[in-house]
């Protein structure tokens, strides 16, 4: 490791790999160290809850780039690094080792971290989260030994567990605190459709299901879930997916403005000169948000802002101002999602949920701010469109799947 770096990128993620890949492809020719505080080189952390918890990927075909291409582009990749302590003013960050590092400038990206229950119980350790490798190779060593999970939450990452799981022979039962699963991310329409999926393939789908404890035996496991209504339900392992939580404690401590994540200007800069945060540690101001100051969990935000990072530092103009898109797959469905479909005032389905192949449009005031799509690809990618320029539609000929989105547009 150097000691100095004129780039240094904390968190080696989908956001810290891209800005430093972003950043050569600019042709920056000064020092760059990406920093992680896992041991593996950076990997897509979408497949964790889905192809590589199935077995169907091995480790060497998530891996963002080949182990080589690092030290080919001349990236220093410093893994099993923690970051403790940024110092703004002297520009350096001191390592839990001790070991400081300074640099030219720092870019922020180190994500969040599953928020895990706090209830008695809640430390034993086959409760397990699902956000980095060494979460979900924990999981599948103890697959052999498991018959059924119960999975807390019913978000994204629950559901897809809850899924490859399913597929795997498990009997899995969800826990989920609100009313329907999904309800961060999509409407109603959405949230039953997935619950009805997940029932017809065995899944137990509990709605208002608040954990209150975890029963563990002698050997300090869990070996049910106790809900406040006194419902229990046992399990070999259990999973939690209950969202996460920013990792910003040493940039905080430094001095940047910051809320839910790290306040970032449309060049993703912080209120900390020379240092930038990205990914989904960083809270900007989104025109697909009506301008609110959001924090996207998302591959495309960490990309996108990768970029405009790397741009705003090799002097060229440019601004974040992205269409959010995010996929979630879970049995045979294949979601795709493009926009924010929070503050819609009114939604319609196209095509029969009954079918597995529909899409939902979401409106505002008349423009359709975003989409929901299963199994249908054709309508996201034209839907798109509509979301980037915010158009005012026919909303019956919208309903109407024997018309194109995109004639619907022409019209
Ligand atoms: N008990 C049960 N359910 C809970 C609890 C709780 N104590 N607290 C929250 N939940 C539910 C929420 O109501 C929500 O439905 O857990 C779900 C969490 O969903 P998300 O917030 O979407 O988080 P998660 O699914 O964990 O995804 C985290 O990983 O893949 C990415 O896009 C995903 O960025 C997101 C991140």
């Amino acid at each position: 490791m150097n000691t100095s770096y004129d780039i240094l990128i904390v968190g080696a993620g989908h956001a810290g790999a891209n800005a430093a890949i972003a950043l050569r492809q600019q042709k920056f020719e000064g020092t760059i160290g990406l920093m992680g505080n896992e041991k593996y080189p950076p990997y897509e952390r979408p497949p964790l809850s889905k192809e590589y918890l199935a077995g169907d990927k091995p480790f060497e075909r998530i891996m963002l780039r080949p182990e080589s291409f690092w030290s080919e582009r001349k990236i220093d990749l410093l893994t099993g690094c923690r970051v403790s302590k940024v110092d703004p003013m002297d520009k350096k960050v001191t390592l839990s080792t001790d070991d400081e590092v300074r640099f030219g400038k720092l870019i922020w990206a180190t994500g969040g971290s599953p928020r895990m229950l706090d209830c008695p119980g809640s430390q034993a350790r086959n409760i397990h989260g699902v956000r980095s490798r060494a979460d979900v190779d924990k999981i599948m060593a103890a697959l052999p030994t498991t018959e059924k999970v119960v999975v807390v939450g019913g978000g994204y990452i629950g559901l897809e567990a809850a899924a490859v799981l399913t597929k795997l022979g498990k009997k899995v039962t969800i826990l989920e605190t609100m009313d329907r699963v999904l309800s961060r991310v999509a409407g109603k329409t959405l949230s039953r459709f997935y619950e009805e999926e997940h029932r017809q393939q065995g899944v137990s789908v509990e709605l208002e299901a608040m954990v209150d404890a975890f029963e563990t035996n002698e050997d300090g496991m869990a070996i049910a879930a106790k809900l406040t209504d006194g419902r229990k339900f046992a399990a070999e392992m259990f999973i939690i997916g209950i969202g996460i939580i920013p990792e910003t404690g040493p940039l905080v401590a430094a001095g940047a403005a910051a809320g839910n994540g790290v306040d970032v200007d449309q060049h993703c800069r912080t209120s900390l000169e020379d240092i930038y945060a990205i990914g989904d540690c960083a809270a900007h101001s989104n025109r697909f948000a009506d301008g609110a100051h959001i924090r996207l969990e998302s591959v495309q935000n960490a990309n996108d802002q990768a970029k405009v990072v790397a741009l705003d530092i090799m002097g060229e103009d440019c601004e974040y101002d992205s269409v959010p898109w995010f996929w979630s797959n879970q049995f045979d469905l294949k979601l795709q999602t493009v926009g924010l479909s929070t503050g819609h005032d009114h939604y319609i389905v196209r095509g029969d949920p009954a079918n597995r192949t529909f899409s939902i449009v979401y409106l505002k005031d008349g423009k359709v701010i975003a989409l929901d799509c299963v199994n249908a690809t054709k309508d996201y990618v034209q839907g798109r469109k509509l979301v980037e320029a915010g158009l005012t539609l026919d909303i019956e000929q919208l309903a109407n799947t024997s018309i194109p989105i995109k004639e619907v547009e022409r019209a």
